[in-house]
């Protein structure tokens, strides 16, 4: 009997793991996005590319905003997984590119912006 719930623990283990990034706190996640309005706003391009729709499309799709060549050429896509390694640290993971911040350390924080960002739709 033991043993049979230890195997249904080690089955559930990574679907656990696998869904961390989908825990995000929309609503904190919408008061941490503040300190990207400086250059972001969702419906519309301003220093940087507006942000709706954003979650599961390709990097750079925005047709009227003026990327950099890294950002045109990174192959990404706004996966909730590469938009975690994205925040985690914008010039590591897309060096070159135009976005002059250095990041947020925390994982939890960034699951709550990456949260928010999914609530914002062009329509
Ligand atoms: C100081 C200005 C600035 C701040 C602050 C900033 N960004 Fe950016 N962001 C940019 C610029 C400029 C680009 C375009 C980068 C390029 O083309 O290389 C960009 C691009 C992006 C992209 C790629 C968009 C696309 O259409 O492919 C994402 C995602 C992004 N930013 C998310 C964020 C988030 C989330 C925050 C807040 C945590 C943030 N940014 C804060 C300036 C900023």
């Amino acid at each position: 009997m033991r043993l049979v719930t230890l195997i249904a623990v080690a089955a559930l283990w990574p679907l656990a793991s696998a869904t961390a990034l989908e825990t995000g706190d929309a609503a904190h996640g919408k008061t941490l996005y503040s300190q990207c309005r400086a250059c972001h706003m969702p419906q519309a391009n301003s220093v940087g590319s507006k942000h709706c729709d954003l979650v599961g499309r390709k990097a750079a799709s925005v047709a009227d905003y003026n990327y950099s060549p890294a950002m045109q050429k990174s192959g990404l896509v706004w996966t909730p997984e590469n938009l975690d390694r994205f925040l985690t640290n914008p010039a590591k993971t897309v060096p070159g590119n135009f976005m002059p911040f250095a990041g947020i350390a925390k994982a939890q924080n960034r699951s709550d912006i990456i949260a928010y960002l999914g609530t914002l739709t062009c329509r």
